[in-house]
C-alpha cells in the first residue's frame, strides 16, 4: 500500500509482455485503487523517474505500456521478471467515466496515445451497456509500431464497436491507410442526436488536428476530452514543471475538456 504521496515504494515486476521491439508492456504487483486515465511515477534508484500512463489493471496489478526513450525506459528495459522498480501514485484525474454513461462515444487515438485510454476501452468492451456504441479510430505509424493487437481484435469483433484501425503509410489487410484524422468523417455524428462524448489521445500534433478535424464536422467543444503528456517532475502540484498559465497538469490533469484544452494544445 502506498501510503505516503511523495515516497516511492517498491513493487515486482509480474510480467513483461512485449508489443513492439521498442514497446513494451510491465505488469507490476499492484493493489492501489486505480481510476481510467490516472498516471504513476516510476522509478529505479540511481537512474530517475518519469511519469507512465496506466494502460491496465486488474486483481493485483497494475500494467504500463512503455516506449524505450532515454535514460530511464532504457534501464527498465534491461529489468526482467521478478525484479522490482519503485512506484508512487496514483496520480491525476482520469477520465470522467460518468460523461460517457449513456452516449455514444467516438475514440480517436494514435501510438502510444493507445496507452491512456485501453483500460476505459476495456471497460466499454466488458460493460456493453455502459455506454451506446463504441467508435474507435486508432492509427499507428506502421505495422512494426501496432500495439495490443489482442485486443484490437476482440474489440473490433465486438458487437457494439465499430472500429476503423489505420497505418500511416503502409498497406496491410484488414487495415486502412492514412492518417486518424482522415477518417473522422466514418463517424456518423448527424445519427446521434447530440448524444454523444469525444475522447482524443496522442502525439500534440495529432490531438491539435483531430480536435480542429472534429470541430469542422460540428462536433461542439465540450463534448470532446483530451489527455496529455507534459513534461512532469513531482506529480503532486509542487515544482510548476507541468504548469501552462494557472493550468498543472499534473494536477487539473491530464485529462481536459476541450474548452480547456485547446489552450494547452501547442
Ligand atoms: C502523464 C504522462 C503519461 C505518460 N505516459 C507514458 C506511457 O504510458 N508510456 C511511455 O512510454 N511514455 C509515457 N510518458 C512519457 C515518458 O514519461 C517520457 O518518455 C519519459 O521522459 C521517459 O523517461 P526517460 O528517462 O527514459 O527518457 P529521457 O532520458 O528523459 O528522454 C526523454 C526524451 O528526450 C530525448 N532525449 C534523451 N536524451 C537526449 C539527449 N541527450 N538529447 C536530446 N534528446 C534526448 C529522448 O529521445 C526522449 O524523446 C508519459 C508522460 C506523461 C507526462
Ligand atoms: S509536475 Fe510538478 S507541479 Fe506538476
Amino acid at each position: 500500500m502506498l501510503n505516503n504521496p511523495v515516497k516511492p515504494y517498491p513493487h515486482k515486476i509480474l510480467e513483461i509482455l512485449p508489443q513492439t521491439e521498442t514497446e513494451w508492456t510491465f505488469r507490476v504487483a499492484n493493489d492501489l485503487p486505480i481510476q481510467h486515465g490516472q498516471f504513476m511515477q516510476i522509478s529505479l534508484p540511481k537512474v530517475g523517474e518519469a511519469p507512465f500512463s496506466i494502460s491496465g489493471f486488474g486483481d493485483g496489478y497494475v500494467d504500463f505500456t512503455i516506449r524505450k526513450v532515454g535514460k530511464v525506459t532504457n534501464e527498465l528495459f534491461n529489468l526482467k521478471k521478478g525484479d522490482f522498480i519503485f512506484l508512487r501514485g496514483c496520480y491525476g484525474n482520469g477520465w470522467p467515466v460518468e460523461q460517457f454513461e449513456g452516449k455514444n462515444v467516438v475514440i480517436v487515438a494514435g501510438g502510444t496515445g493507445v496507452s491512456p485510454v485501453k483500460s476505459l476501452i476495456h471497460m466499454f468492451y466488458e460493460n456493453s451497456d455502459y455506454a451506446k456504441e463504441i467508435y474507435l479510430i486508432l492509427g499507428f505509424k506502421n505495422s512494426r509500431s501496432i500495439l495490443f493487437a489482442d485486443e484490437l481484435a476482440e474489440w473490433k469483433a465486438a458487437k457494439h464497436f465499430h472500429a476503423v484501425y489505420t497505418l500511416d503509410n503502409e498497406e496491410r489487410e484488414g487495415w486502412n491507410k492514412g492518417l486518424v484524422t482522415d477518417f473522422l468523417k466514418t463517424v456518423p455524428f448527424d445519427s446521434f442526436g447530440g448524444n454523444y462524448a469525444c475522447i482524443v489521445v496522442g502525439p500534440p500534433v495529432m490531438m491539435k488536428f483531430t480536435g480542429l478535424g472534429l470541430l469542422a464536422t460540428g462536433v461542439s467543444e465540450d463534448k470532446i476530452w483530451m489527455s496529455f503528456e507534459r513534461k512532469m517532475s513531482c506529480a503532486i502540484g509542487k515544482c510548476g514543471h507541468c504548469r501552462i498559465d494557472e493550468t498543472y497538469v499534473c494536477l487539473d490533469g491530464p485529462v481536459f475538456n476541450y474548452t480547456v484544452a485547446k489552450k494547452l494544445v501547442d
